[in-house]
């Protein structure tokens, strides 16, 4: 066996990929990577057009990020977040806090999107015990339909995507669950608008059904990424936003997929804001595209309330109750700093902004694409969804066909469920030579 042959069969063999059928598993090994592009162990080059799981906003050896990472190395890789810190950890904080506003002046850190939303949960739910007044009836989440906030038993119950469910029911804890607001799956009698106020109404009521028993309200931003790029009507997330606020309750933002500029804003809720009316979640989480997909780290921010009700005396036991050992790592730190100084100077939210533009109206182009059945974009994060055929082995077939035939053309893309999410760093310019790509993958 060479040496090739021997890393595939160790790869197929004793490293456990998630979320694949290790029978039949059979995926690329990436030797180095450069810019957007990734070069296996056989030299073959791939355009990385799904941001490696969406996380590498601007690429591979980012020179700015390497430079941080190498700098931070210089002095110390890792101190404990317990009852220790480190300036490069601290400045992070201080910056996001800086570039969230809204109130949100508190920063817990983690290692992965799922675990900054089991923050947020956790943080929810304590307040609610640590400030006055009866709030013991406050034990559910409520929850949108298709909602996906991660892999471990906390986010999986908020979930609402059946196949990452169905295998773990009995373990899964009960919660309060929504329609999905989809905005492309409506009568076609109803406007946009309509079906907003029709998804706000049905808000509204579990809300007042559940008075005095929610936890929290827990969304993803604009995008269901993992139902498959769903998006909400336009005015969906700024409503429940009011009808949280009119009822004093919490409001989580899953921005683990959206967030960091990914949509030519920093944060996607940004999109829902209108003049006079902006956001101001309870809880934002971070992820992914907060090291630039360069290390682990995600980050919960909150607002003075809820840190001050975790205020006191020591004997009195209302420290939050929770840790990760990597929380707050430098490394990842010096990567998140590295991150907001690209994002505030070479490749600026406006420049974001504008490659979005072209980048929309290719993707558009593709609607016309035979075997195209939706095509749906915000910022530089697309999907295209493709008919399923049901004759022809079901969910996923005709995706992942498409990726298949683009990467024979040397571009990485995933396929999830029947979409093909297309997702390349936000640095990447010759958008007309991934388009043709695509296309001709999809019309073969
Ligand atoms: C919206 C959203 N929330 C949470 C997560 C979980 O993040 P992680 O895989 O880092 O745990 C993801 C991952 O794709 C996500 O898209």
């Amino acid at each position: 066996m060479d040496q090739i042959e021997r890393l595939r069969w160790l790869d197929r063999t004793v490293v456990w990929h998630a979320f694949s059928q290790m029978a039949e598993y059979d995926g690329l090994i990436i030797e180095e990577a450069q810019g957007c592009w990734l070069t296996d162990i056989e030299g073959k080059r791939y355009l990385d057009a799904a941001s490696s799981l969406w996380c590498n906003m601007f690429g591979h050896r980012v020179p700015e990020i390497d430079r941080a990472i190498h700098e931070q190395l210089s002095k110390v890789a890792h101190v404990t977040n317990l009852g220790m810190s480190h300036p490069t950890t601290i400045r992070l904080a201080e910056r996001l806090v800086e570039v969230a506003g809204r109130g949100l002046e508190h920063v817990f850190f983690a290692g992965d999107g799922a675990s900054a939303v089991e923050v947020a949960m956790k943080m929810a739910y304590q307040y609610w015990r640590q400030i006055p007044g009866a709030h013991g009836r406050r034990t559910k989440f409520l929850t949108l339909g298709d909602a996906y906030h991660g892999d471990t038993l906390g986010t999986v119950s908020l979930g609402g995507i059946s196949r990452f469910q169905q295998m773990f029911e009995p373990l899964l804890f009960e919660v309060v669950r929504g329609p999905c607001p989809d905005r492309s799956r409506r009568p076609d009698a109803m406007s946009e608008s309509e079906v907003c106020e029709y998804y706000l109404g049905e808000y509204a009521k579990l809300l007042d059904a559940h008075a005095g028993e929610i936890v929290a309200v827990v969304a993803e931003s604009c995008i269901q990424g993992a139902a498959g790029f769903v998006m909400q009507p336009r005015g969906f997330l700024r409503g429940l936003h009011r009808l949280c606020r009119e009822r004093g309750e919490l409001l989580i933002l899953d921005e683990i997929a959206v967030g960091m500029g990914r949509t030519g804003k920093m944060f996607a809720f940004e999109h829902e804001e209108v003049a006079g009316e902006r956001l101001s979640p309870d809880f934002v989480c971070l992820g992914k595209g907060l090291t630039g997909g360069y290390l682990a780290m995600s980050a919960t921010l909150t607002t003075r309330c809820v840190w001050e009700a975790f205020l006191g005396r020591r004997d009195e036991g209302k420290a939050f109750l929770h840790g990760h050992t990597y929380g707050g790592n430098p490394l990842a730190a010096a990567a998140g700093n590295a991150v907001l100084d690209l994002l505030h100077g070479r490749v600026g939210l406006e420049i974001i902004a504008e490659r979005a533009q072209e980048f929309g109206s290719r993707m558009e182009e593709l609607r016309g694409c035979s075997g195209v059945r939706d095509v749906r974009s915000l910022g530089m994060m697309g999907a295209v969804e493709m008919n399923r055929r049901e004759s022809d082995g079901g969910i996923g077939t005709e995706s992942s066909r498409v990726c298949r035939n683009a990467l024979r053309e040397g571009v990485w893309l995933r396929p999830l469920g029947d979409v093909v999410p297309i997702l390349p760093p936000v640095v990447y310019e010759d958008l007309g030579w991934l388009f043709s790509i695509l296309s001709d993958a999809i019309r073969k």
